[in-house]
């Protein structure tokens, strides 16, 4: 076989994958001011699979993320959803934000915000009926708030809010879910009870990607990981790709030896 059929043969092979994953980003580069917060960055998703987006403070997650789904604007790059353009594909996409970024004070009660992610299935005329009620506390039932269904989420503890924002995303029925940092800030229990919610979803043959920040936890949580700081390091199965040679590229010098021996990695 010539070189040429077998760089032909990957290439195709690339463009297959691009057009079936739940989330395909290229080329995307994304800047603030003079610097690059993300550059020139690939990523293919695997549709079925959960994975982690892991990188440094300031590496550019939230903003790959947020311009990935066009809430920021990106310099140059495409992103495709199932093979279509993004903003195709909303009824599919579930985005929770990294909690520092929403207007906690928004004086709206819980079970509304979880109405919110039923929104573009009310239709034209909106209104809300006794089915999708009776779906929203399902859904808050799920991630155990079913009783504060008519609290303020203001008066919500953050782990609380978490835990809501998740319902909401779950309400949506989406295919693809992407959630920034969904363990900040919470307690082990409401950790657990929601990465047992995200690999319910995961068995359910939904696709989740999720930033996050905790090593220790990466192979016990996620099928597959990314890693960026501000480029893309690399990305693949966990057991092949959360490998210290890629976590120094990602983290440079922050990351003692002695942190990676603790993760027993390869
Ligand atoms: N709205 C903004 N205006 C200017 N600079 C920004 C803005 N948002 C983020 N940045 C900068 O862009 C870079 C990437 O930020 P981003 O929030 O994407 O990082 P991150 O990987 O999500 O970090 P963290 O782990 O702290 O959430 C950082 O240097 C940050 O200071
Ligand atoms: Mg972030």
């Amino acid at each position: 076989m010539s070189l040429d059929l077998v760089t032909t043969d990957a290439f195709a092979s690339q463009e297959t994958a691009r057009q079936d994953s739940p989330l395909a980003i290229r080329g995307l580069t994304v800047s603030y001011g003079q610097k690059p917060a993300v550059f020139s960055v690939d990523m293919t998703v695997e549709a079925g699979k959960m994975t982690a987006i892991i990188g440094p403070n300031g590496a550019g997650k939230s903003t790959m993320l947020k311009a990935a789904l066009g809430i920021i604007k990106p310099l140059a790059g495409t992103t495709t959803v199932f093979g279509k353009p993004v903003a195709q594909q909303r009824q599919k996409i579930a985005y929770v934000p990294q909690r520092a970024s929403v207007d906690w004070d928004f004086p709206t009660r819980v079970i509304d915000v979880v109405l919110m992610g039923l929104y573009p299935k009310l239709g034209l005329l909106g209104r809300v009926r006794a089915a999708h009620r009776e779906k929203a506390e399902d859904c808050l039932a799920r991630v155990g708030m079913q009783d504060f269904a008519t609290r303020q989420i203001g008066q919500l503890s953050g782990g609380q809010q978490q835990r809501v924002f998740l319902a909401r995303a779950l309400a949506q029925d989406a295919e693809l879910y992407l959630l920034d940092e969904p363990f900040a800030g919470v307690d082990a229990a409401t950790e657990k009870a929601i990465i047992a919610v995200l690999k319910s979803l995961r068995d359910a043959g939904k696709t989740v990607v999720a930033v996050h920040h905790d090593l220790s936890t990466v192979a016990e949580y996620f099928d597959n990981v990314f890693l960026i700081n501000t480029r893309r390091i690399a990305e693949g199965s966990v057991v092949n790709t959360f490998v210290s040679r890629h976590l120094q590229d990602a983290y440079g010098g922050r990351l003692a030896g002695a942190q990676m021996d603790a993760l027993a990695l390869s």
